[in-house]
């Protein structure tokens, strides 16, 4: 089956979790590519039986063109390549219907208790659900600190969740 890992990252971190995903999903015999939401179009999508989506928390959900600008220009941002547009909403309701197909959402934010923080895989899976695609997991996050560093032990909570989906997704194509 083909994959497609698509992310939103303005510091880099979440960009980080999609490569250790994609290479899970890809030690785990799919056909698997990964790419920011700046240069995905939906198009690329229609080949994907799966398609897993991240994107950092901002403002308690999904980022928005504000809260992108913020973090591109904030000083301490040294990423070079911050995916300011689009933003997953838009993308996501660009896409195409995603009838019969498998999805997977998932966030960075803040390692402290989800009704504080808020959480963009919550919005990520809902709009995925909405355009028909049936969710082979549950929204996870992976956290960062608040200097915007991965936490320890991320990465590899990353190549856990990719590999966990490959099983799931044996199951899937079994229901
Ligand atoms: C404008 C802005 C708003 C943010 N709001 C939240 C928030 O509400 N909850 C949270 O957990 N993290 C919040 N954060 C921290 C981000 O989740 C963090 O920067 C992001 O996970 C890093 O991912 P990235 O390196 O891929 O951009 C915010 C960051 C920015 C720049």
């Amino acid at each position: 089956m083909k994959a497609l890992v698509v992310y939103e990252s303005m510091y880099g971190n979440t960009a980080v979790i999609a490569e250790a995903v994609t290479r899970a999903l890809g030690e785990h015999g799919l056909d698997v590519a990964v790419a920011p939401v700046t240069s995905t179009s939906p198009g690329e999508v229609i080949e994907a039986g799966l398609l897993v989506v991240g994107g950092p928390t901002h403002a308690h959900g999904m980022s928005r063109e504000a809260t992108r600008r913020t973090a591109a220009s904030d000083e301490e941002n040294v990423n070079p390549d911050p995916t300011v547009s689009p933003g997953l909403r838009e993308w996501i309701d660009r896409l195409p219907l995603g009838t019969e197909k498998l999805a997977a959402a998932f966030d960075t934010r803040i390692d402290k208790p989800v009704f504080l923080t808020g959480s963009a895989a919550k919005g990520i899976a809902k709009r995925l659900e909405r355009h028909g695609y049936r969710l082979v997991a549950g929204p996870r996050s992976f956290f960062v600190t608040t200097q915007n560093h991965l936490a320890e032990g991320e990465i590899d909570g990353a190549v856990a969740w990719g590999e966990e989906l490959a099983t799931r997704l044996g199951a899937a194509a079994r229901v």
